[in-house]
């Protein structure tokens, strides 16, 4: 089985983030052939396209650790029915300028949890729409909506409840299948 990169992105800046332990669980769960790092999102400025002809260092960087992998894990609360604003601004820094979009071709997948019954549903599909037309090849199924309980995951970052675990594990592995067939397909440019 072939090793991937993938590069996450945690949507929530916020200290107690649920979405950031989400995202340490899925690290832990994850085969051994997908190499897992974060991709920072907080610091960057709010975009504006008055920076596309000369783009601070910090989103240079950013655009640089996204082109640099293999395949991107959005891991995302859900604001107001959509995705936080740092995220989104942190897209839309990685789109631009026209033509550079880092996104392009580049294997996707979301997953988010909320304490909602949903579980971050319905953020999620904007999100999706996001991708969509930034041209990320994304994996449909399996869908993950995880309904974000009291002690789900403990002070050691483990699962609690062995059918979440189960589920988490085989959809890293699932990431890890959409990644091979994705590239197979639409090969890195070199
Ligand atoms: C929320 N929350 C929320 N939850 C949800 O299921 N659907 C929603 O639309 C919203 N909207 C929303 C807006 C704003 C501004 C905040 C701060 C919160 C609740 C949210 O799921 C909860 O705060 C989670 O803890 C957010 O995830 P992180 O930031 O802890 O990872």
């Amino acid at each position: 089985m072939k090793t991937f990169k993938v590069g996450y992105l945690v949507g929530s800046l916020a200290s107690q983030s649920i979405n950031r332990k989400l995202a340490g669980t899925l690290v832990k769960l994850a085969p051994p052939q997908l190499e897992m790092e974060e991709i920072p999102i907080e610091g960057l400025p709010l975009y504006s396209y008055d920076y596309d002809a000369n783009f601070p260092e910090v989103a240079q960087t950013f655009k640089r650790h996204i082109a640099s992998v293999d395949a991107v894990l959005f891991v995302t609360p859900e604001y107001n029915r959509s995705i936080p604003g740092a995220l989104k601004n942190a897209i839309d820094w990685a789109s631009r300028p026209y033509g550079q979009n880092v996104f392009a071709r580049k294997p996707s997948a979301v997953i988010g949890t909320s304490p909602g019954a949903i579980g971050t549903a319905v953020g999620q599909q904007h999100l999706r729409s996001i991708l969509a037309f930034l041209n990320t090849p994304q994996m449909n199924a399996p869908e993950a909506y995880i309904q974000f309980k009291d002690g789900l995951i403990n002070e050691a970052g483990e699962v609690t409840n062995e059918s979440t675990r189960a589920f988490l594990a085989d959809y890293m592995a699932e990431f890890h299948t959409f990644i091979g067939h994705v590239l197979t397909v639409l090969p890195r440019e070199q």
